[in-house]
């Protein structure tokens, strides 16, 4: 089923045009993946769906974007509602400089409902096993965060995202900045999450889009030229300009 639906979605920086009449559907416990070359449009596309553009002056944005059949750019729209259910992960890790305990449950301490210690305690215990990274720091969770390696850091950054229970965690370039054997453990966790979550994906790494990946979206200058089941896109791409890009032979 489609969580997700943007139609004839165009957005502008200033005069600029950024995405030209996306039209697209993500569904439900799959990933997602948006590939393209740099500038195609990718964060700015992932951006319009949890409404992170808003806090950019200059943007216009047409068309529309359903989450869940209802209009996320209405009047109606609680967008901090919104941005609990679609959270996000960055590039960089970006923990805040307290414990990693302080890190999980950041999120909960925003929302009206209070937790008590051993609520939390579960709640934090849970988010980091489903981030696959209990086991390196279920002895230090007083710790600061920023004393973890990078893909731990990334790792606690998702767990932060676990614990306020989201629909869909929207990832951008999750693990370009970390080396391959953390890179490969996220990998692998956000692979086993599929089975509670919906995530869309940006990501420069073909091999690991065609790994984790259920559908593939190739955007190229604002447009979304394919999108497809991923054994297609890699496969079997009807678009010249997906197969030039997919075998490396762009620009
Ligand atoms: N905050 C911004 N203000 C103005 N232009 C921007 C901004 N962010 C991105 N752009 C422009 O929008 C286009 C798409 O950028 P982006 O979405 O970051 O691409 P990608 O993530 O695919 O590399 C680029 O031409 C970029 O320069
Ligand atoms: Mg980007």
């Amino acid at each position: 089923m489609a969580i997700i639906t943007s139609k004839d979605l165009d957005l502008f920086y200033g005069e600029k045009q950024a995405l030209n009449q996306i039209n697209i559907e993500f569904y439900e416990k799959e990933i997602t993946a948006l590939i393209g070359p740099s500038g195609c449009g990718k964060s700015t596309f992932l951006r319009t769906l949890n409404r992170m553009n808003d806090l950019i002056p200059g943007v216009t944005i047409n068309g529309e974007v359903q989450f869940n059949g209802q209009d996320i750019y209405g009047s109606s729209m609680d967008v901090v509602m919104l941005r609990k259910q679609m959270g996000m992960v960055f590039q960089q890790p970006n923990p805040f400089p307290f414990s990693i305990y302080d890190n999980v449950t950041y999120g909960l301490r925003l929302q009206q409902q209070t937790y008590t210690k051993e609520e939390l305690d579960q709640i934090v215990e849970e988010s980091l096993k489903a981030a696959a990274v209990w086991d390196d720091v279920k002895d230090k969770l007083n710790k600061s965060a920023l004393s973890l390696s990078g893909g731990q850091q990334q790792r606690v950054c998702i767990a932060r995202v676990l614990a306020v229970k989201p629909d869909v965690i929207l990832l951008d370039e999750p693990t370009s900045a970390l080396d391959p054997v953390s890179s490969g453990k996220i990998e692998e966790m956000l692979y086993d999450l599929k089975e509670d979550y919906t995530m869309i994906m940006v990501t420069h790494n073909m091999p690991q889009a065609s790994r984790i990946s259920d559908r593939t979206a190739f955007f190229l200058n604002g447009d979304l030229i394919e999108y497809a089941p991923t054994k297609e896109i890699f496969l079997n791409p009807k678009k010249i300009e997906t197969e030039n890009y997919i075998t490396g032979k762009f620009g």
